[in-house]
C-alpha cells in the first residue's frame, strides 16, 4: 500500500497558507490514489521539544548497550524516524518564518538526523539511510519574494538535509509575495496551477 506523509510546519495550523496547499495536495493525490494510507504530522500546533545533550548522547551509544533510561529519551525520536520511513511520498508544507524554517521544523531535523539510522558517514562522505525512492513535494510559502536568489535559505537548508537521510528526489512550488496584497491571489492561484500539472 502506497503512504502519504502529510508535514505540516505552520503555527498558524489549519489557517497556514502552506497548510491549505498541502491539503490541496493531499485530496488531489488521494482522489488518484484511493485506498492510500496517509500519516500526518503538524509541526507548528505540536512542535518537538528541542533536541538536548542526553538524547543525543543516548543515540550514539550502541543499541545493544542503552539503558532503559536511554530507549525511553530515544522513543520520540524513533518515532517521529518511523513514520518517515513508512512514507512512499512525503508533501511538506514549508513556510518561511524570519528568513528561515520554523523552529519546529529545526527540532524535527535535529531529532532524526541519527548517525547509524538515517544517515552513516562514509570515506566519500555521509550517505542516507531511509529506504530509497521516496519522493517529496515542498510547497513554500513567504511574504516575500526570494526564489532563485540568495536570500532563500530555505531551498538549499532544507534539500540539504534531506538528501543527507536519502531523500533527494525533491520538487518545490514557491507560493511568495504572500504579505504583499498585489501578489497575494496571483501566488496562490498560481501554485495552485502547478500543483495541478504536478499531480496530472
Ligand atoms: C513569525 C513570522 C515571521 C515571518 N518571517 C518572514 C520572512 O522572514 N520572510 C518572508 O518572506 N515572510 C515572512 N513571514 C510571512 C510568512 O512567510 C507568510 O505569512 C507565509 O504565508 C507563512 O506561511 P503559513 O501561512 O503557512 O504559516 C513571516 C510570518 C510570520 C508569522
Amino acid at each position: 500500500m502506497t503512504t502519504l506523509f502529510k508535514l505540516t510546519t505552520s503555527i498558524f495550523g489549519d489557517q497556514g497558507q502552506s497548510t491549505q496547499l498541502v491539503e490541496r495536495f493531499a485530496t488531489s493525490w488521494l482522489a488518484k490514489n484511493p485506498g492510500a494510507k496517509v500519516i500526518s504530522r503538524d509541526l507548528g500546533l505540536n512542535p518537538p521539544h528541542h533536541l538536548e545533550a542526553p538524547a543525543f548522547l543516548a543515540s550514539r551509544v550502541p543499541a545493544a548497550d542503552r539503558t532503559p533510561a536511554q530507549n525511553k529519551l530515544l522513543e520520540y525520536s524513533d518515532s517521529l524516524i518511523e513514520e518517515l520511513r513508512q512514507a512512499d511520498v512525503i508533501v511538506l508544507g514549508l513556510p518561511m518564518y524570519n528568513f528561515g524554517i520554523s523552529s519546529g521544523m529545526k527540532a524535527w531535523f535535529d531529532h532524526i538526523a541519527r548517525v547509524g539510522v538515517t544517515f552513516m558517514y562514509t570515506p566519500q562522505g555521509p550517505k542516507g539511510l531511509l529506504p530509497e525512492g521516496k519522493k517529496c513535494y515542498i510547497l513554500a510559502t513567504r511574504g516575500g519574494i526570494y526564489a532563485g536568489t540568495n536570500r532563500d535559505t530555505q531551498t538549499g537548508h532544507v534539500t540539504n538535509f534531506l538528501s543527507l537521510i536519502g531523500i533527494s528526489d525533491i520538487q518545490f512550488i514557491y507560493a511568495e509575495g504572500l504579505n504583499i496584497p498585489e501578489k497575494k491571489a496571483a501566488a496562490i492561484e498560481g501554485a495552485g496551477a502547478q500543483l495541478a500539472q504536478w499531480l496530472g
